[in-house]
C-alpha cells in the first residue's frame, strides 16, 4: 500500500477511535455554536490535533487545511481535513459520522480515507488504484437513469435562502427516485455512492473538507463528481452532484431548471 495512504489510514483510525471512545461523554461536553446550526465540541478539536499530529509527525513539511484549525503551511502536498463529519449527528448519539482525510498534490487529489468508528468501516482510494472499504474492491452502481435510484443529499440547513430552489430539486427528483436519504454526514454519503449503497448524491453549499475524499473514492469507483453544471468547480461553490456516468449526466438534467444564478456554478 502506499506509504502516504498508510499514515491517512493511522491518523483516522486514531480519531475515529477517540471519536468512538467520547460517544457516552456528549452530557459532558461545552457545546459550541460556530454560526446559526453548525457546532464545535473539544471531541472535533481533539479529533483534528490527532489527526495533524500523526500527519506532520510522517511528514513535518506538509501543509494542512482543517476545519477546526484553518489553513497552515506552505507545500505542494496539503492535507485536507474534516475530523468529525456529522457534529450534530455525534451530539445526538445518531450513529452516522465520520472522519475525513483527503491528500493533494498541487491541487490533484491522491490518497482519501473515510472512517466511520461506529460501524467500523473504512473507505479508502489512491489516485489509479481503485477504492476499497475494509480492503473490498468498491464500485458505483450501474443505474442508467434516476427512475427507481435511491439518492443521497442533505438539506441547506445553514443556507436556508437556497431551500426554495432545493426543494425544487428534491420534488423532481422524488417524483421517480425509489426514495430519498438525508442521513447527516456528507463524506459518508459519498462513501456510500462509492460503495454503490446510494445511487447518487446532490447537496447545496459543502465545505472542501466535506467532499475531498470522498471526491476520490468515487472517482477511483468508477463515478464521477462534479458542480451543478457538470463542472470541477464544486470544491469552491460546495454545490456538488455524485453519480455513475449516466446518472450523473440525467441528474445534472434533472437539477437544470431550479438553478438559480448563484447555483449555476
Ligand atoms: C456537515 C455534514 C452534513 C452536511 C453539512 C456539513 P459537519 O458537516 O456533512 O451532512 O449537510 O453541510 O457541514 O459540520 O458535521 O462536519
Ligand atoms: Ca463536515
Ligand atoms: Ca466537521
Amino acid at each position: 500500500m502506499q506509504p502516504m495512504l498508510n499514515i491517512a489510514i493511522r491518523a483516522a483510525h486514531s480519531a475515529g477511535d477517540y471519536i468512538a471512545r467520547q460517544v457516552n461523554n456528549v452530557p459532558n461536553l461545552e457545546i459550541e455554536t460556530k454560526s446559526p446550526n453548525d457546532f464545535v465540541t473539544q471531541v472535533d478539536r481533539q479529533a483534528e490535533a490527532r489527526i495533524i499530529d500523526t500527519l506532520l509527525k510522517a511528514y513535518p513539511d506538509h501543509s494542512i487545511l482543517a476545519e477546526e484549525s484553518g489553513s497552515t503551511g506552505d507545500s505542494d502536498f496539503q492535507w485536507i481535513i474534516d475530523p468529525l463529519d456529522g457534529t450534530t449527528n455525534f451530539l445526538r448519539g445518531f450513529p452516522q459520522f465520520a472522519v475525513s482525510i483527503a491528500l493533494a498534490r498541487q491541487g490533484r487529489l491522491q490518497h482519501a480515507v473515510i472512517y466511520d468508528p461506529i460501524k467500523q468501516e473504512l473507505f479508502a482510494a489512491s489516485r489509479g488504484d481503485g477504492a476499497t472499504l475494509n480492503n473490498r474492491r468498491i464500485r458505483v452502481t450501474p443505474r442508467t437513469g434516476t427512475q427507481g435510484a435511491l439518492l443521497g443529499t442533505g438539506f441547506p440547513f445553514r443556507l436556508k435562502q437556497h431551500f426554495p430552489a432545493y426543494q425544487a430539486m428534491f420534488a423532481d427528483f422524488f417524483q421517480d427516485a425509489a426514495d430519498i436519504r438525508r442521513a447527516g454526514s456528507a463524506a459518508l454519503d459519498l462513501a456510500y455512492v462509492a460503495a454503490g449503497r446510494l445511487d447518487g448524491f446532490w447537496e447545496i453549499g459543502l465545505a472542501p473538507w466535506d467532499m475531498a475524499a470522498g471526491t476520490l473514492i468515487i472517482r477511483e469507483a468508477g463515478g464521477l463528481v462534479g458542480d451543478f453544471a457538470g463542472n470541477e468547480n464544486f470544491m469552491q461553490s460546495g454545490n456538488i452532484v455524485a453519480a455513475n456516468p449516466r446518472l450523473f449526466g440525467a441528474m445534472l438534467r434533472r437539477l437544470q431548471p431550479h438553478l438559480t444564478e448563484q447555483l449555476k456554478g
